[in-house]
């Protein structure tokens, strides 16, 4: 779809210009363009910018609890993230550990995504986590509030949000509530008619 590249494009150039001269490794979405779930989730971590997608390594394994529930392949998907590029703090030597996005980096991807998932025109969009529950439905929501339920979109779609598959692994007693919300995300997704019966 060369739109989307195009866009995906613009928004490196954008941000080259921005931070210049350093120059961010970029990860833009990955899977079917035509698909008509859409998960957004947070930013890339260091697996995904060294592979070019997104939740793939440990991230990838945390996400297979929601291909299993749901039955759902990856090329049936497709998957990206609110913020483009890993967000890094310094940590021991030289090396580098991942930090939450800031308030002014998701600010200033919002558009950039917002664009996206106007080309791609999913029938849902999954939030995983805060970040992109926020982000796309412009709500100051909590996850612990929202989470296992379907919201409309700041851009007028629905949405559907639900924990980060990350924070299931951080808080094992998550679980259980994380195993139902896949439920009824499935239910919901039947019957939009997006998944088979
Ligand atoms: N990997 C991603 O691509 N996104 C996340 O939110 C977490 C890990």
């Amino acid at each position: 779809m060369t739109k989307l590249k195009h866009l995906y494009e613009d928004c490196a150039a954008y941000f080259d210009d921005l931070y210049a001269p350093d120059k961010k490794v970029y990860v833009f979405g990955d899977g079917d363009p035509e698909a008509r779930i859409v998960l957004v989730g947070e930013a890339p971590g260091e697996q995904e910018t060294l592979l070019g997608k997104p939740f793939v390594g440990r991230a990838g394994k945390n996400l297979d609890e929601f291909l299993r529930v749901t039955g759902l392949g990856r090329g049936e998907l497709y998957i990206t993230n609110v913020v483009k590029f890993r967000p890094v703090r310094p940590s021991s030597g030289q090396r580098v550990s991942n930090r939450p996005p800031t308030r002014e980096e998701i600010g200033l991807f919002l558009p950039w995504l917002k664009r996206e998932l106007a080309l791609l025109e999913p029938s849902i969009i999954v939030t995983l986590g805060n970040v992109p529950l926020r982000a796309v439905s412009g709500r100051s929501l909590t996850i612990g509030q929202a989470h296992g339920t379907k919201l409309e979109s700041a851009w007028g779609g629905e949405m559907f949000a639900l924990y980060h598959p990350a924070s299931i692994v951080y808080n094992p007693k998550l679980k259980e509530t994380y195993l139902q919300d896949l439920a009824a995300f499935a239910q919901t997704a039947r019957e939009m008619g997006l998944m088979r019966p």
